[in-house]
């Protein structure tokens, strides 16, 4: 893969607590990152602000909102991303079919109202936080997570999803049920140089993940947090590229 291929398949967790850092970063990393994630941190403390400012430096926005309520009004907030302009946003599948379907279409009707495509719409399945334990024993599901995760992205893929998010050891076998015509975004990678893993446990490199089937991966703290942002964007970049 080339540094250009590798600049459209990184996306940025911009997990920052104000507008005014969001937007030194994206000034910063735009020439390398074209795919930057919202997420509850700063769009609860900015708002659709935060999502307007990406745009208008240029960059694509993935609102990382996770939406999960019942389908008129997951479809109703679906219709408010089209709105923001957002280039992706995701659910959860364990909403259910006819939610995923609600957001499907809710996200589409209003993209062609207002004359722009329908953002890419990823389901997550079952929350890395999560166990085989904490799912048999406190949400009743007895089915092993790795089982879990492939039903929940097959039924993403049945309800008109573009694909899911998944963590590096759930990419192969999502891969082999949904198949290559499925988006899978990947976070918790840490490039090879970082020690420390922070609160990420099942980590896999840019390189590794890219070669397992990855379309995008997230990275945050190991750029955002960096000395230098633009110089560990670089060695990201390098690394998917396997240079
Ligand atoms: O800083 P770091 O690279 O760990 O950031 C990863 C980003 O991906 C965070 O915004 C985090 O919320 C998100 N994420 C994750 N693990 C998941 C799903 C999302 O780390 N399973």
């Amino acid at each position: 893969m080339t540094i250009e291929e590798a600049k459209k398949r990184l996306c940025l967790a911009l997990d920052v607590d104000s507008l005014s850092h969001a937007m030194r970063l994206v000034e910063t990393l735009k020439d390398r990152v074209t795919l930057f994630k919202i997420g509850f941190q700063l769009f609860t403390k900015e708002g659709p602000a935060a999502v307007l400012a990406v745009r208008r430096l240029g960059g694509r926005v993935f609102l990382d909102l996770k939406y999960h309520d019942i389908p008129n009004t997951v479809a109703s907030a679906a219709k408010e991303a089209v709105n923001m302009g957002v280039y992706m946003f995701n659910v959860h599948t364990s909403g259910g079919s006819e939610m995923m379907m609600a957001a499907v279409e809710g996200a589409a009707a209003q993209a062609e109202k207002n004359h722009v495509s329908t953002p890419v719409i990823l389901g997550v399945t079952v929350l890395t936080s999560l166990n085989d334990k904490i799912l048999a024993d406190e949400l009743c599901v007895n089915n092993a997570l790795s089982h879990h995760v492939t039903h929940l992205a097959a039924l993403a893929k049945a309800a008109g999803l573009d694909g899911v998010v998944a963590s590096p050891r759930e990419i192969t076998s999502i891969r082999q049920s949904c198949g290559h015509d499925f988006t899978i975004l990947t976070p918790g990678v840490r490039p090879p140089w970082i020690k420390d893993e922070d609160d990420q446990k099942r980590t896999a490199t840019p390189a590794e993940a890219m070669r397992l089937g990855a379309d995008y991966i997230v990275v945050g703290r190991p750029i955002i947090k960096a000395d230098d942002p633009a110089a560990a964007a670089d060695n990201v970049l390098r690394d998917m590229a396997g240079l």
